[in-house]
């Protein structure tokens, strides 16, 4: 495994659109580990394939405190979704930046898994937020696309 250089501020490569995975191989599988390896090293929630330079629709996350609830998804795709939820969000790939976003409150998506099998997945609170967050990457979305109406994007202190 290695830590992938994270793509950051306005990388044209953030505002593409990501290719459907066809191919479930040795490259792929290269591919999430990596993106994993490069999320805990980074203390991020999640991380889409275009945030490391690949146009794949792939997605590794773990919003959990312990860090011991990693996911990948292939092909994610959001099936349901129900209430609303505004909280804060922040991205790797607008280091120091925080905004306000209203998401939806729970959401489940329909993924494939390294074997090509689809499985379901449920999100609420942050775990929802961090897949509605992750999948818009895959269509070239930031969160700063989104922010609440008045809102902007904000520095914390000590950042
Ligand atoms: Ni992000």
């Amino acid at each position: 495994m290695a830590i992938r250089n994270i793509r950051v501020d306005d990388d044209p490569i953030l505002r593409k659109k990501s290719r459907e995975v066809t191919e479930f191989n040795d490259r792929l599988f290269e591919l999430l580990d990596d993106m994993k390896e490069t999320m805990y090293h980074s203390g991020g929630v999640g991380l889409a394939g275009p945030q490391v330079g690949v146009l794949k629709r792939v997605v590794v996350m773990d919003v959990s405190e312990d860090r011991n609830e990693f996911i990948e998804l292939i092909n994610p795709v959001i099936t349901y979704e129900e209430g609303e939820q505004t909280g804060i969000e922040g991205c790797l790939s607008i280091p120091g930046l925080h905004g306000t976003v209203t998401r939806p409150n729970i959401v489940k998506v329909k993924a494939q898994n390294r074997d090509g099998k689809w499985c379901l997945y449920k999100g609420e609170e942050l775990k929802a937020r961090c897949f509605c967050h992750e999948i818009d990457h895959l269509d070239g979305i930031l969160y700063k696309d989104k922010l609440d109406e008045g809102e902007q994007l904000y520095r914390n202190d000590g950042e």
